[in-house]
């Protein structure tokens, strides 16, 4: 497997419509990184300049050991020449083909033999257990069953690299959970490195390795899941990891002990809590 890296790189649409701003980012060979933001804060576009889709304003993409992107060199490699699978966020089959050739697409793009292709589709459906469905149009497959051949359609190219955009969010809730199961579990199989992009805490702390907060297109924090919870970045990254509240107020001492004193809160603060030069604050 590959590391992913993103080095200061910019993607801006028309003349000021700066999607990612100086994004550096590093996925681990095998990795699990999920990239979570706010709708229209650049997810998609992180993982369109990722599968060679858009071509970054600046900086650099790296995939492995090779420079995919990189404006500055006059570097572009096409997505087809990346090794790279995606699945979108509205999945995109196509309606008028049955599941195996749904699946078979890419490599029917690729021309591989025919009996390459029948093992290769018959063995990613077996793995993603999807393998009854073969001969069914998507229209006649449960949300989850489509979720799942829209991954199998990504990793049957096998491909060093995974992006998920949104898998989620066409499922019913009632699924969702065992869907984000499912591909952590898949994801663990394949160790194949993975950057799935989404503005639902619940799959970044259920899923990721690692999670990187995107607002605006600037990356806020990148850490643990653990971290991002306890120890968020700033005010951005506490509200949106969490439901939490806010107070403004100030820090107060007496005697030995701190308070948090926010008017109608009061709040003793544990001790060791450093507050220097802090006379307004917010407490989370
Ligand atoms: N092809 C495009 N042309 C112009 N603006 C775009 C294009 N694609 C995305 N954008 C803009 O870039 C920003 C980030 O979009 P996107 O990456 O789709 O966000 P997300 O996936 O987080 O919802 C938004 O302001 C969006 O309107
Ligand atoms: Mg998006």
């Amino acid at each position: 497997m590959v590391r992913v890296y993103l080095h200061e790189v910019t993607k801006i649409f028309g003349k000021n419509v700066v999607a990612l701003d100086k994004v550096e980012l590093e996925v681990r060979s095998g990795e699990f990184m999920v990239v979570m933001g706010p709708s229209g804060h650049g997810k998609t576009t992180l993982l369109r300049v990722v599968a060679g889709l858009e071509e970054p304003t600046d900086g650099e993409v790296w995939i492995g050991d090779t420079l995919v992107a990189s404006p500055r060199k006059g570097v572009f490699i096409p997505p087809k020449d990346r090794n790279v699978g995606m699945v979108f966020q509205n999945w995109a089959l196509y309606p008028h083909m049955r599941v195996f050739d749904n699946i078979a697409f890419p490599l029917r793009i690729k021309k591989l033999p025919k009996a390459e292709i029948e093992k290769r589709v018959r063995e990613i459906a077996e793995v993603l257990g999807i393998a009854e469905t073969l001969d069914r149009y998507p229209r006649q497959l449960s949300g989850g069953q489509q979720q799942r051949v829209a991954i199998a359609r990504a990793l049957v190219k096998e491909p060093q690299v995974l992006l998920m955009d949104e898998p989620f969010s066409n499922l019913d809730a009632r699924i969702r959970v065992t869907a984000r199961a499912f591909v952590k579990d898949i994801q663990r199989k394949l160790s194949i490195t993975t950057i799935l992009v989404t503005h639902d805490p619940a799959d970044s702390l259920t899923l990721a390795d690692r999670i990187a907060v995107l607002r605006r297109g600037v990356i806020q924090q990148i850490g643990l899941p653990n971290e991002i919870y306890d120890k968020p970045a700033n005010i951005f990254v506490a509200n949106f990891i969490g439901d939490i509240n806010l107070f403004e107020g100030s820090i107060v001492s007496k005697g030995n002990e701190v308070y948090f004193d926010g008017g109608d809160v009061k709040v003793q603060l544990p001790p060791g809590v450093n507050v220097q030069g802090t006379e307004n604050v917010i407490l989370a």
